[in-house]
């Protein structure tokens, strides 16, 4: 194989959110491996911190922020400190995102949803993709050159029951896209969503065991066994890696993705078709 093709990130800044979870570190694996300096922000900052360890040990650039992506006034300090730390911005990732509150019940039936997973989910998923992207634009406009991709679900692109307000924050920020992809359009930034599909991690162990006390058939089944029961409904019977989803995000970000807006890129072994 010959050396890979360069595709236009080398030497760019993104400034990635929720990078201390499963799907960031990937996501962080991928622009590093393009030659972005990273700006790698969680609500728990030592996350952030072991994230950026991981890609300076790859020889990555790479800073960890503290950043609760719901507070306007840390979104706005996340991008100032990643612009004087790092000598710029050039793509946001916004990763950071729930399925509920800390004390997470399942919406099946819809009278046993709780307003706190509700609220929670459209805190974060939501209200923070809307405050990171309002503190990042005028800047990236101002440069005339920027990426900002958002990481909706597969559940943001087809009416998820169980977690109904997890399923609707995430058809939210696909609308939220193409609203701020229309608008920033003219300013030569681009605004994409990427909707993953079962990815391992955390977030999804929390589920599965709220799914095998809930759902007829998954009963006595472990957290992993739950999961790949859901994976072998898919066409391609293949569950996502952390990198499966960052190569999307590279790409969206890349020269390659320049006349690519306003899209909302699946990547769930053919889950959704449409
Ligand atoms: N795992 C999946 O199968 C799957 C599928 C579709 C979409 N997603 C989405 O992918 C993204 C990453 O999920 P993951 O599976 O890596 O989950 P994860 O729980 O491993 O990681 C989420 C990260 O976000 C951080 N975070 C939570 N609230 C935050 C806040 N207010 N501010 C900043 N950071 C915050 C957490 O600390 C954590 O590090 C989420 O938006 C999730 O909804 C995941």
């Amino acid at each position: 194989m010959g050396p890979a093709r360069a595709r236009g990130l080398e030497g760019r800044v993104a400034l990635v959110t929720g990078a201390g979870g499963s799907i960031g570190r990937g996501i962080a694996r991928c622009l590093a491996e393009e030659g972005m300096a990273l700006a790698l922000a969680d609500v728990s900052l030592a996350g952030a911190e072991a994230a950026a360890a991981e890609a300076e040990g790859r020889g990555g650039r790479a800073i960890a922020l503290g950043l609760d992506v719901a507070r306007a006034d840390q979104c706005r300090s996340a991008v100032g400190e990643t612009r004087a730390r790092l000598g710029g911005l050039h793509a946001v990732v916004n990763n950071a995102g729930v399925i509920g509150g800390p004390d997470l019940k399942l919406g099946l039936p819809l009278s046993d949803l709780t307003e706190e997973d509700w609220d929670a989910a459209y805190e974060v998923n939501v209200k923070g993709v809307f405050l990171l992207c309002q503190a990042a634009l005028p800047h990236l406009q101002a440069q005339r050159w920027g990426r900002i991709v958002n990481i909706s679900s597969r559940a943001g692109r087809h009416g998820t029951p169980a977690i109904p307000h997890y399923s609707a924050s995430k058809a939210a920020v696909i609308i939220f896209t193409q609203a701020l992809a229309r608008e920033a359009a003219p300013h030569g930034v681009t605004v994409n969503a990427v909707c993953p599909g079962l990815i391992w991690s955390p977030m999804w162990e929390r589920l599965a065991r709220l799914y095998e006390a809930k759902l007829p058939g998954l009963e006595g089944k472990s957290p992993r066994e739950v999961f790949d029961h859901f994976v072998a409904q898919t066409p391609l019977r293949r569950e996502q890696t952390p990198e499966d989803i960052g190569r999307a995000v590279a790409f969206l970000a890349s020269e390659d993705a320049r006349t690519i807006t306003g899209q909302a890129l699946l990547v769930d072994s053919g889950a959704v078709m449409y």
